[in-house]
């Protein structure tokens, strides 16, 4: 099994109750379920991790250069404005895919602007949870082509 991280930016905790309407209704906890689910069939071992604090994240992932081998990261409204985040992926130095729920490229114009994006290898967006399945199948292919 591949161990990846699965790591949930500010906010995300709140899945199921907040703005259904953008977020879908599933709770973080199913959300991680699924997405250790479908890692499973892909051959991952799906570590999940969630903080609403930008330093800890930032943690996190410094702590995964020591084992994970990729990530998906939905970094929440940190992705719009921490080049510290984007420091930090950059220096993860594996395959990172970037995730939202919600098509933020259609929605405020704060939200359009990625700046961790030039960190991650690629990103889905308004795909809801079915998105993660997606971005699993992103990192596998990277993965193998390594
Ligand atoms: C989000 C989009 C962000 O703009 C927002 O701040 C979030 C969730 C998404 O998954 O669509 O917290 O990352």
């Amino acid at each position: 099994m591949i161990p990846i991280l699965l790591l949930s930016g500010p906010n995300l905790n709140l899945l199921g109750e907040r703005d259904p309407a953008q977020y879908g209704t599933m709770t973080l906890q199913s959300l991680v379920r699924q997405v250790a689910l479908w890692g499973d069939e892909r051959g991952f071992h799906v570590r999940a991790f969630q903080s609403n604090h930008e330093g800890v994240l930032i943690d996190a992932i410094q702590e995964a250069r020591h084992w994970a081998q990729g990530a998906l990261i939905n970094p929440g409204a940190f992705g719009h404005y921490s080049y510290a985040l984007h420091d930090a992926l950059l220096d993860f130095a594996k395959p990172v895919i970037e995730v939202h729920l919600s098509k933020v490229s259609e929605r405020e114009e704060w939200r359009r602007k990625s700046v961790i994006r030039p960190a991650c290898r690629d990103h889905v967006e308004g795909l809801g949870v079915e998105g993660y399945r997606v971005a699993l199948d992103k990192l596998a292919a990277i993965l193998k082509a390594n």
